[in-house]
């Protein structure tokens, strides 16, 4: 493995920072095992968004979107946090100000320590009625009902409590990572394609508010372009590097 070496530049502004954020995507999950959604065998390379991924898919074919939603649950369930998680985890301690903002629903995050990841996109740990959303954990909804979603006291149809395309964001988390983003010192963008918006419009405020732009992708992005520092490896061997290097500089305090 080729060793990262971060600018020292880019390590002093990093270790110094008095508020940082952590925006993640599929990636971040890759090297546990999971699937990301565009590149080479993503999911959205196999099915179509629209097929799996919306309110109308739902009502149309509602047990093979909970079977797919259940799979991807158990999955995750199974899968275990790698070094990068770990890393984002232990960033909470290290700055007087430290918000993550993941467009992931697998509850990787927290299993590694993360304490209160802002879930833009939702999350798979639960289940809501889609009449008049009470909650229901996911693991003992798909426990109940392998196999097709199962009704809620109100007669409504229990879905994953993610976010569909075409549905509303939830406003306070994305209000809370807009004001994250417009305010931190370093924004770090891991593991996402930022091909999905409002979400990926975060990294274009936080470069144009000024902050230091860390991109870790071993691909490009259109977001590449504007970041002070791309570096091209996976996430589970980028984010350990960046820890390695904020200790380095990190003046600590008292
Ligand atoms: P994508 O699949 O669009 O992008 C994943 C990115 O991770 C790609 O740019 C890869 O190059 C990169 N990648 C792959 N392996 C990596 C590794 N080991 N370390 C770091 N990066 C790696 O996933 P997202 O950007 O998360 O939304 O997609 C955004 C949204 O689109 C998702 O939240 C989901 C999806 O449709 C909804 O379902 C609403």
């Amino acid at each position: 493995m080729a060793r990262i070496e971060i600018p020292e530049d880019i390590a002093r502004r990093f270790a110094s920072a008095r508020w940082v954020v952590a925006f993640t995507g599929a990636g971040v999950s890759k090297e546990s095992g999971l699937d990301t959604f565009r590149d080479a065998g993503g999911v959205w390379q196999r099915e179509r968004p629209e097929d799996l991924a919306t309110l109308q898919a739902f009502q149309r074919h509602p047990a093979k979107i909970w079977r797919w939603y259940a799979e991807r649950f158990r999955n995750a369930s199974a899968a275990q946090p790698n070094p990068a998680h770990l890393a984002i985890a232990r960033w909470e301690h290290l700055f007087p100000s430290f918000t993550l903002v993941t467009q992931n629903v697998d509850g990787l995050h927290q299993r590694a320590g993360s304490r209160s990841p802002i879930e833009l996109h939702g999350t798979l740990a639960w289940a809501r009625c889609d009449f008049c959303g009470s909650r229901r954990e996911m693991g003992e909804a798909v426990e109940a009902s392998p196999d097709a979603p199962p009704a809620c006291d109100c007669g409504g149809l229990m879905r994953p409590a993610v976010v569909w395309f075409g549905e509303a964001m939830p406003m306070r988390a994305m209000d809370e990572a807009a004001e994250a983003s417009s305010l931190c010192e370093v924004f770090v963008s891991v593991g996402t394609s930022g091909a999905v918006y409002p979400a990926a419009g975060l990294i274009e405020l936080a470069h144009r508010e000024g902050a230091c732009l860390i991109e870790v992708n071993p691909e490009r992005t259109p977001f590449s372009r504007l970041a002070d520092l791309h570096l091209e490896a996976p996430a589970g061997e980028a984010l350990p590097a960046l820890t390695e290097a904020i200790e380095r500089w990190r003046i600590p305090t008292a």
